[in-house]
């Protein structure tokens, strides 16, 4: 990818990083010169995009096994940044899971947690860990993964819509909290895109579901995780340096219909 901001001896903490948009993430702050730590339930998958960043871009990568609804897994993440590498600049809190398609007088109480305790309350999670580190070392950036089920609905997904629409809430209270203590608080708004979530989803595979995924988008066609990852430097970089509280659609139009 074309790396235009520059991240050189940053510390760089993204969840989520071993697949997907967290992976295309990961190794685009490493190609721009970032130290990360890749944090990750999939140790294969972490691993292999820690091993891919150290061998293969500027930066540096460590692979920490991390569950997100594990609040030691999470303080552990975070101390692996100030051990390993001195700090934490940037954290991208991406980490997700899909979930069960049921109508909201249908999903059960057990789905209905698992998903609110990743998507949602990881990302809280995360960033309360996240914080008193970066006040410490006098600023940084976070950038969380919410989704365009951020901003609107869309049938048989209750626990993910609510949890994306909390991020997005959650996301603007931190930024304000936060505004004067050189800490900015943003969020992506991802359409669909062409990743495991959606191999899992059966949307890939289905060739009419796909086509009817693509078409829920104006460009006709889903994302990719590398679109994603240039939204992600640009909010985490300084060139975003007026920017807090945004969540920011990448999309292909799906929220312009
Ligand atoms: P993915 O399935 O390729 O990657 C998700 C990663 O999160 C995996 O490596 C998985 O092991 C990890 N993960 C899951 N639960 C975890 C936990 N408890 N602790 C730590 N890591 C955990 O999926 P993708 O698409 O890259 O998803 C990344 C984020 O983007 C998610 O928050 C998802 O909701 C969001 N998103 C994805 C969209 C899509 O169409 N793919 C659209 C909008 C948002």
């Amino acid at each position: 990818m074309p790396q235009s901001h520059d991240f050189a001896g940053d510390t760089v903490v993204v969840t989520g990083a071993g697949s997907g948009i967290g992976r295309a993430t990961a190794i685009a702050f490493g190609e721009a010169g970032a130290n990360v730590v890749v944090a990750d339930v999939d140790r294969d998958g972490g691993t292999q995009t820690a091993t891919e960043i150290t061998d293969e871009t500027e930066g540096d990568g460590t692979f920490v096994d991390v569950d997100v609804t594990d609040d030691g897994d999470v303080e552990e993440m975070v101390e692996t940044a100030t051990t390993e590498y001195g700090g934490l600049d940037v954290a991208f809190n991406n980490a997700g899971i899909g979930g069960t398609f049921d109508a909201t007088d249908e999903i059960s109480e057990e789905d209905w947690q698992a998903i609110i305790d990743v998507n949602l309350s990881g990302i809280w999670r995360s960033m309360r860990k996240e914080i008193p580190v970066m006040l410490e070392d006098g600023g940084g950036a976070i950038v969380n993964t919410a989704s365009v089920l951020g901003k609107v609905g869309e049938a048989e997904t209750p626990a993910y819509t609510a949890a994306k629409h909390g991020v997005v809430g959650l996301t603007k209270v931190a930024a304000l909290e936060r505004a004067t203590d050189d800490i900015r608080v943003n969020a992506v708004c991802p359409g669909y895109i062409e990743t495991q979530m959606l191999d899992d989803a059966g949307v890939t595979t289905d060739e009419e579901l796909l086509a009817e995924t693509k078409a829920l988008h104006p460009m006709e066609r889903l994302g990719t995780a590398e679109e994603i990852a240039e939204a992600v430097l640009w909010l985490a970089s300084d060139d975003a340096s007026f920017a807090t509280g945004e969540t920011l659609a990448i999309d292909g139009g799906y929220l312009s219909r």
